[in-house]
């Protein structure tokens, strides 16, 4: 600013010291404007900011100090300069000029090199005061940037995860149901040709017909595993009432694999239209058991499906040892039941239980779900 020709506005009621002041500064090359009141002088402010005030105390409508506090009690205007022009040695004008906010104080009569350094000092800090406010605003713009990049690609990584999880689940339920449609009946093929082969074996060939008996009993027991092997990848029957036949044998397994209580209640049919929405739900029921006993080391759980108007909830309880004190680190457990949740557009939460144990609960709004049945 320096360089350039600086704007400075003097306030003065007298024309003579308008006068003298503006020869004064003239030879420094700055752009003086004039206000003869401080009505005038606000209205050019606001106008266009100058780069620094000379101002009288004494004016007709408003004493300077009123001028100088409203100057710098308003944002846009706090910035600029003030040189408040007091007669000499006036002690309560200048505390006053203070405590208006004035940076600087010129007495009567005007000397001249005094008022060109005192002018030239301020007018130098206020460029760097502006040069500080232009590089803040930089920055925080180029702040606020990041951020939202940063936000979108948080964004975009939590779609992503979303889409992974969701393509793994589909792909579990094809692997599932493939099994299930094609090797079963494969194999329930073979079991029935083995049964077919002991008959038609003449009484000599006992050897044969107990070999034959025997390929159909494996035949039967491998029928047996990949039907559960298809059941943990296909988990949910696809029928309305598919969650609700289904959790009770996860907690059947539970209770004969772990030797852990699972008890199951749902005292009122609850139907899931969509197979997506319920597979999600047994898979967080089956993650929240597993870390029930796993982390919790529990006894008994409880699993609770329940539905009125508004929504679905489904909780499971535990008796375990519940959670630990200091911050979960996010465990990739929690985390997929928390998007499992997301995903069918609900909430979950976990905590501790007020008797000991820990309770997850999902709630699914209906809305939701009859959107997508
Ligand atoms: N039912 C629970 N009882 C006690 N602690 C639990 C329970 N569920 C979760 N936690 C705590 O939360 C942590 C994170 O769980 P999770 O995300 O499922 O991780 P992980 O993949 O190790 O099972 C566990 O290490 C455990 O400390
Ligand atoms: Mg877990």
């Amino acid at each position: 600013m320096l360089d350039q020709k600086a704007r400075i506005l003097i306030v003065d009621d007298e024309p003579r010291n308008l006068r003298l002041i503006e020869a004064m500064l003239g030879p420094d090359g700055h752009i003086t404007l004039t206000a003869a009141n401080a009505a005038e002088a606000l209205a050019l402010v606001a106008r266009q900011a100058p780069d620094l005030i000379l101002l009288d105390i004494m004016l007709p409508d408003r004493s300077g100090f009123e001028v100088a506090s409203q100057l710098k009690s308003n944002a846009a205007t706090k910035g600029i300069p003030i040189i408040m022009v007091t007669a000499l040695d006036d002690r309560e004008s200048r505390l006053a000029g203070l405590n208006a906010g004035a940076e600087e104080f010129i007495t009567k009569p005007v000397d001249r090199p005094e008022l060109l350094i005192r002018v030239r000092n301020l007018l130098r800090l206020k460029e760097y005061s502006d040069f500080l406010a232009d590089h803040n605003r930089i920055l925080e713009k180029q702040v606020r940037e990041r951020t939202a990049t940063l936000a979108e690609e948080i964004q975009e990584r939590k779609r992503l995860e979303q889409e992974i999880l969701e393509i793994s689940d589909h792909e579990q339920q094809r692997i599932g149901r493939d099994l299930h449609d094609s090797v079963c009946q494969q194999l329930t093929g073979i079991e029935l040709m083995s049964h077919a082969l002991r008959k038609a074996l003449p009484p000599t060939a006992k050897n044969e017909a107990e070999l034959a008996g025997q390929v159909a009993f494996y035949t039967r027991e491998a029928i047996a595993e990949v039907r559960m092997i298809a059941r943990g990848l296909c988990p949910v029957i696809v029928e309305p009432d598919g969650l609700m036949s289904t959790l009770p044998q996860l907690a059947e397994t539970v209770t004969r694999m772990f030797k852990v209580t699972c008890v199951i209640e749902c005292p009122r049919t609850v139907l899931v239209h969509d197979n997506n929405v319920a597979t999600n739900l047994y898979r967080i029921a089956q993650e929240a058991l597993s870390n029930a006993i796993k982390h919790g080391r529990a006894r008994r759980t409880e699993i609770h499906l329940t539905a009125d108007p508004q929504e679905l909830v489904l909780t499971i309880r535990d008796d375990g040892q519940g959670l630990p004190a200091q911050p979960i680190r996010s465990g990739l457990g929690l985390g997929i039941m928390q998007y499992r949740a997301n995903m069918v557009g609900g909430s979950l939460v976990i905590e501790p239980q007020p008797t000991g144990g820990t309770v997850v609960i999902c709630r699914v709004p209906l809305p939701a779900l009859s959107a997508r049945g």
